[in-house]
């Protein structure tokens, strides 16, 4: 066991137990505003894959590389989250592999060295044995993999790419040939209409290699509550169509019996899972909706350096104003109290909380799994 690393992560769990603590009171009394214990920083959204259910790569095109916050200016702001008591950084895309040398190995690197735990979301298609190497090196944290089913033809093809598979698998046997103890693989899986036969057999996968799981399900980001139920069906085979509605409940009854067995491998609350069903199925006005945490403990930095909150888009900008600022900021906190009657029911993971009994149960045994 190493201590260090346990000392680094616990110090991490605990501040995650209070700030849902504080996101709680907050949420009932107004009063005693959580800081952020997240800073998300998508780095670009361009990328070199096509998924079927991704805005980004499109958006990616529109992007002028000049005109992204620098990496020394984000080297700042990392050092002001570690002031404000922020704990944890992550990267994400886009594909962030595609700016590893220049940007993000060195804001990780740096993120560790602050002692934050940190962690990258990629498609795997670039990783190598030298990125691990460094990562590991650096401290590392974890990397969640994108995987949307094991079948190879039906992940190239969700994908929009030919080989995806084939490369996923190829970054694993790197993972798994080497011994990078600082780097833990979490696998994120979006969950569509047309993968359902392939969940138990991703989760099977990620128990067999000692991976972590996550399941998100997919989302259209309709931020305008434009589309009825029928328009989603009828837009996008992704979304989860009447004819299936059966053998989503009988996946979702099944990732619960796996969630009992193994919740330290499955990182989805019960609750989270439990609401995918009505989330696939129901129009939002039948939905009951949880208050949304996304804006009050997290953090999102896009590509310019603007932070960006759903479906309020762009409410500051960090290459002119501090993160101090912002958020002591009463801009923010009118943001937060909309957010925290929004109807627009997202289900995105990194916006919703485990339950306080699921951190206190499930978090030791997650944070075992971590630094074993
Ligand atoms: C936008 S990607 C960026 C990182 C990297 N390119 C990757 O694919 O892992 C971050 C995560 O969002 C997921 N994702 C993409 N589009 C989504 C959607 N419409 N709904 C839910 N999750 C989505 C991806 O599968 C991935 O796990
Ligand atoms: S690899 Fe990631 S960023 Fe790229 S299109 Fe797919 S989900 Fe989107
Ligand atoms: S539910 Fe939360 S994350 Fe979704 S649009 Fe509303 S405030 Fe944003």
């Amino acid at each position: 066991m190493n201590f260090n690393k346990l000392k680094k992560y616990t110090r991490i769990g605990l501040n995650k137990v209070k700030s849902n603590i504080q996101s709680r009171v907050f949420l009932r009394t107004g009063k005693w505003m959580p800081k952020a214990e997240k800073v998300q920083y998508t780095l670009s959204s361009k990328c070199n894959f096509r998924c079927k259910m991704c805005p980004s790569w499109e958006k990616g095109f529109k992007e002028k590389i000049e005109e992204y916050i620098s990496k020394e200016r984000m080297i700042e702001l990392i050092d002001e989250m570690k002031t404000l008591g922020i704990r944890e950084f992550c990267v994400t895309g886009g594909e962030p592999l595609l700016f590893w040398k220049d940007k993000i190995f060195p804001l990780l690197k740096h993120a560790n060295q602050k002692g934050f735990y940190t962690h990258f979301v990629t498609n795997g298609y670039l990783l190598t044995k030298e990125i691990l190497e460094e990562y590991n090196r650096s401290g590392g944290g974890h990397i969640s993999l994108s995987l949307d089913a094991l079948n190879a033809e039906k992940h190239d093809d969700l994908r929009g790419f030919q080989g995806a598979y084939q490369a996923f698998q190829k970054a694993v046997k790197v993972f798994n040939k080497g011994d990078y103890s600082n780097i833990k693989i979490k696998l994120n899986f979006v969950l569509s209409n047309e993968n359902l036969d392939e969940v138990e057999k991703v989760i099977n996968y990620a128990i067999k290699n000692d991976f972590l799981f996550f399941i998100q399900p997919f989302d259209l980001f309709d931020y305008q509550n434009r589309r009825t139920l029928k328009d989603k069906q009828k837009e996008t085979n992704l979304w989860v169509q009447r004819k299936n509605y059966a053998k989503l409940r009988k996946v979702i009854k099944r990732l619960l019996e796996l969630k009992e067995k193994h919740p330290e491998i499955i990182l989805n609350s019960k609750k989270h899972i439990e609401d995918f069903y009505p989330y696939f199925t129901k129009e939002l006005k039948d939905r009951t909706h949880n208050p949304c945490f996304g804006l009050i403990d997290r953090i999102s930095i896009h590509p310019k350096g603007e932070v960006n909150a759903c479906k309020f888009g762009k409410i500051y900008d960090l290459k002119k104003g501090s993160l101090t600022d912002f958020i002591q900021s009463p801009e923010r906190k009118k943001f937060i109290q909309a957010s925290l009657k929004c109807q627009i029911g997202c289900l995105i993971g990194c916006f919703y909380r485990p339950t306080f009994k699921d951190l206190l149960i499930n978090g030791p045994r997650q944070l075992l799994k971590l630094v074993k």
